[in-house]
């Protein structure tokens, strides 16, 4: 039997680097809501695939290795354990991006994904970031935005975030990035594409906080309250 639903369900969608992570972490902080950042479950089932030798472009190891992991989220840390495993440490690497956008247009990552992130969110009370919430996981969702920024913007904020250290010019990031929006975009199933119902926010000269501050506005005049 499913649960009741305990509050609403915020959908946050968008390109890379477009700052959906920051903006959402703060939004639930703010509004008392849990934070789900699917673009980090991606990344971790990518490198838990890989580390087991799955080859991408071989279908039938991606859906055997997807038939048998199991996964769970710790709500406190975000981080989602793959058969057990934690894979934070890496989560942010350039490389770890790449292969999660490239095992993430395999139709049975999606499935498993997508079943995990309605279980975790189907109670509502979430903010739940990502590239296909509104479109797919949670169609009915009580809210949806859509972030945007020009290309040029992303790639200065993605460089930011990429692991310190990491030797990767602002070139390579921008490169990677455009590939990557290419790839999420173009993608068979659940590409990146913005809901018909959402509200469209070009984050370009705005800071976190005013991203945040546009949302509860959303929010508001969708009569949707929170008591923060
Ligand atoms: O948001 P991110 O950079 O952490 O996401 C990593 C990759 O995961 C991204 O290139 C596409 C994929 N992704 C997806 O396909 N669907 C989501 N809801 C979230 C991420």
């Amino acid at each position: 039997m499913s649960e009741k639903k305990r509050g609403p369900i915020i959908a946050v969608d968008g390109p890379g680097g477009v700052g959906k992570s920051t903006v959402s972490r703060l939004l639930a902080l703010r509004l008392g809501l849990t934070y789900v950042d699917t673009g980090a479950m991606y990344r971790a089932l990518a490198l838990g695939a890989a580390d087991s030798g799955v080859d991408p472009a071989d279908d039938t190891a991606v859906k055997e290795y997807c038939s048998g992991a199991a996964l769970s989220y710790d709500f406190k840390t975000h981080d989602t354990l793959v058969n057990g495993v934690s894979y934070a440490a890496r989560l942010r690497e350039q490389k770890t991006g790449e292969l999660a956008s490239v095992f993430s247009a395999k139709q049975p990552v999606r499935a498993l994904l997508t079943a995990f992130q309605r279980a975790l969110g189907s109670r509502g009370s979430i903010v739940m970031e990502g590239r296909d919430i509104g479109t797919v996981v949670f169609p009915d969702a009580d809210a949806k935005v859509f972030l945007d920024a020009s290309h040029e913007v992303r790639a200065k904020r993605r460089h930011k975030e990429v692991t310190p250290g990491a030797p990767h010019t602002a070139e390579e990031v921008s490169k990677e990035l455009k590939t990557r929006d290419e790839r999420d975009s173009g993608r068979r199933t659940a590409p990146l594409k913005m809901a018909e119902d959402a509200v469209h926010i070009d984050t370009g000269a705005m800071t976190a906080e005013e991203v945040v501050d546009r949302i509860v506005e959303v929010l508001k005049d969708k009569g949707i309250s929170i008591k923060p």
